[in-house]
């Protein structure tokens, strides 16, 4: 089967789900512009996931929908203490009460809730991150006529994947934006770059693989294809797009290239790659205190609201990859374009 064929794209490329970051309006572009959109569903509620694949459905392109599969993490209130009086100076700059706690999470995993939604539009392709949903779910799914993607960081997560009916694996080298999407090996040591994962996964799979991570310009696109890519998956050039719901503060990041990104566990818990800020730089970037993923984005979600409001990113999750050199503030199908030269031959 042709790559583009498995996609059921004109190009074999998908804009990468960016939860926080964009809804069905970017992905719609993107489609539009002959690529495959991805919605990121591990934010919404049923009823805005409902709404928001609605859209989807209704532009007649193929579309992918993200889930995370993480498993809640019981509370610990040693942890959560160590927490608090860590950003506990920063309430008080900033003239604000701590949140009681407990504060809800505000990431789910993926649910029977969830795939009761999903069975009504049937996507052509549903992507996880952190692993697989539990057996019965991920049957739902491929009853639904969906194709299975999730992210591997090394060889050993990609081959679990293949074993465990994931229809084909993004490798995400560790230059990706976002959320590290490991489930077996969670030190960033053991990780690799694209550059050296992509041949090794593609070596020891027998399904497909799509190359994420730094893939900014058409170059980057077709150093991918040329170490055994089937598709790409782009998201940090998508985040300056028209069409994206990126915030003024990230956006503000993103436009200038001086400040590097890091690896932070402040915002969420989970190990995500951000562009550094205040909060960073004095407490981390990784924190033993930060209780695990999901729950501190409880802690520094206040905080985040307050300085926004008066246009600082000091406690803000910056996203982004390391490669920040094909954002460009313009309609999404002017990246899709961009990218797409990658992929014409000769
Ligand atoms: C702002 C942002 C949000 C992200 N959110 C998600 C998400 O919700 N689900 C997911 O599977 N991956 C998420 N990712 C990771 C992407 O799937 C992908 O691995 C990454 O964007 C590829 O690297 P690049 O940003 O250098 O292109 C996110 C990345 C960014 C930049």
């Amino acid at each position: 089967m042709s790559d583009s064929a498995f996609l059921g794209t004109a190009l074999p490329l998908i804009q990468a789900p960016m939860a926080g970051a964009q809804d069905a309006q970017l992905a719609i572009a993107v489609g539009e512009a002959g690529a495959l959109g991805s919605l990121p569903a591990a934010m919404l509620d049923a009823a805005t996931l409902e709404r928001e694949l609605r859209r989807l459905h209704a532009s007649g392109r193929p579309y992918n929908v993200n889930f995370f599969v993480h498993t809640p993490p019981a509370t610990d209130d040693t942890r959560e203490a160590r927490w608090r009086s860590a950003l506990a100076p920063y309430y008080a700059e900033l003239g604000l009460d701590m949140p009681p706690t407990g504060g809800g999470a505000s990431r789910q995993p993926f649910s029977h809730e969830a795939a009761d939604v999903l069975e009504v539009f049937r996507p052509a392709f549903v992507s996880f991150h952190f692993g697989l949903p539990a057996p019965e779910l991920l049957a739902r799914v491929k009853r639904m006529g969906s194709r299975v993607l999730s992210s591997a960081t090394t060889v050993r997560e990609a081959l679990w994947l293949q074993a465990n009916g994931a229809d084909a694996v993004i490798a995400q080298g560790l230059e990706a934006g976002g959320h590290r999407g490991h489930f077996l090996d969670k030190d960033p040591a053991m990780q690799a770059e694209t550059s050296a994962l992509l041949p090794q996964v593609v070596a020891a799979l027998k399904i497909l693989v799509i190359a994420a991570g730094g893939i900014a310009d058409a170059d980057g696109v077709r150093a991918a294809m040329a170490r055994g890519a089937s598709a790409v998956q782009v998201g940090t050039a998508f985040l300056l797009c028209d069409e994206a719901r990126t915030s003024a503060v990230h956006r503000a990041a993103l436009a200038d290239p001086q400040t590097p990104t890091a690896l932070t566990n402040l915002f969420t818990g989970g190990l995500a790659r951000g562009i550094i800020n205040r909060v960073m730089r004095e407490q981390g970037p990784v924190s033993a205190a930060a209780p695990p993923f999901p729950l501190a984005t409880a802690g520094i979600g206040p905080l985040r609201a307050k300085a926004e409001a008066t246009g600082s990113g000091d406690f803000t999750p910056l996203w982004s990859g390391t490669n920040r050199s094909g954002c460009r503030a313009a309609p999404a199908a002017e990246v899709v374009h961009a990218l797409a030269r990658g992929f014409a031959s000769g």
